[in-house]
């Protein structure tokens, strides 16, 4: 179906060129928005958001504004990539101010590069604001610091996808102090111990899986490397904190995951996966 039958376009009014707010929707709890964020959502005409935005932070935006759903629902995608830059760069010609919400921060995993492509090609004014990503929500909720100096000195934001382009993980740039963020991890936790555990990582070193972090129906999940493949599915979105750091008792935990031919880096290859 084309996208005009889906969405209706906007009819362009004459020399009229709005701006476009890229604005983080934070994890989920509507109280980690900016100030900014929220000012926006509170005065918006427009806002098209992804699924991912929880409907708390849909409730802070103005009772006038039309809300469009360009996410994916169940996995089906409602508008490709490319019909969602079409569709800020038309609205851009007819309103004054276009809100792009996203979950979490834009520019994490949200593709927010391809839309800023697409309007700075269309000459369309942009501006981000920032988000909390999930990976500081989930760290937050599993009440863990992700760079505890003691034994953790990098954060590693990645994700196993393979729908998202330049995912290939470099082994070679995780050492014993990094604190790994997976985004995205998939529904088969087997998969994603087996290929930690082919990255070099220690079966022992402990992992958290959070789902619904900041949510109303947030969970955590305390494991291992190892023992993840025998963990139940948490609902999505979840993503996991791999590292000494994703323990409840991180004191003492000093050397004991990695030997120390492994201790400062896993691989001196960086393989592709
Ligand atoms: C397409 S990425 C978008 C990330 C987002 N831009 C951000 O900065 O958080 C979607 C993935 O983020 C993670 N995610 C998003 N919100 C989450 C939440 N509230 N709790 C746990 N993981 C979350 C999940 O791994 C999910 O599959």
């Amino acid at each position: 179906m084309a996208i005009q039958e889906r969405i209706p376009l906007p009819a362009p009014r004459s020399r009229l060129m709005g701006k476009v707010y890229l604005i983080g929707a934070g994890p989920g709890d509507p109280e980690l928005l900016t100030l900014k964020a929220a000012r926006l959502l509170a005065g918006a005409e427009i806002v098209l958001h992804d699924a991912l935005v929880s409907n708390e932070v849909l409730a802070m935006t103005s009772p006038a504004a039309e809300l469009i759903n360009v996410g994916k629902r169940a996995g089906h995608k409602l508008l490709t990539q490319d019909e969602i830059n079409a569709l800020l760069v038309s609205y851009a010609k007819s309103r004054e101010s276009v809100i792009r919400l996203k979950g979490g921060d834009p520019s994490i995993f949200g593709r927010a590069g391809e839309e800023i492509e697409a309007l700075r090609k269309a000459g369309v004014d942009y501006e981000i604001v920032p988000g909390v990503t999930a990976a500081l929500g989930a760290a937050a909720v599993a009440g863990i610091s992700l760079t505890d100096r003691r034994i953790a000195s990098q954060i590693l934001l990645s994700t196993f996808s393979r729908r998202v382009d330049g995912s290939a993980m470099d082994w070679g740039s995780v050492s014993s102090t990094t604190t790994l963020v997976l985004y995205m991890p998939g529904a088969d936790y087997a998969e994603v111990s087996e290929r930690l555990l082919e990255g070099g990582l220690p079966a022992d070193l402990p992992c958290v899986i959070v789902s619904n972090a900041t949510g109303s129906r947030q969970q955590v999940r305390w494991s291992s490397v190892g023992q993840l493949s025998a963990e139940e599915r948490l609902p999505a979105p979840a993503l996991l904190i791999v590292g000494r750091v994703a323990s409840r008792d991180v004191q003492g935990l000093g050397e004991s995951f990695w030997g120390s031919d492994q201790k400062d880096r896993v691989s001196q290859q960086p393989s592709v996966i």
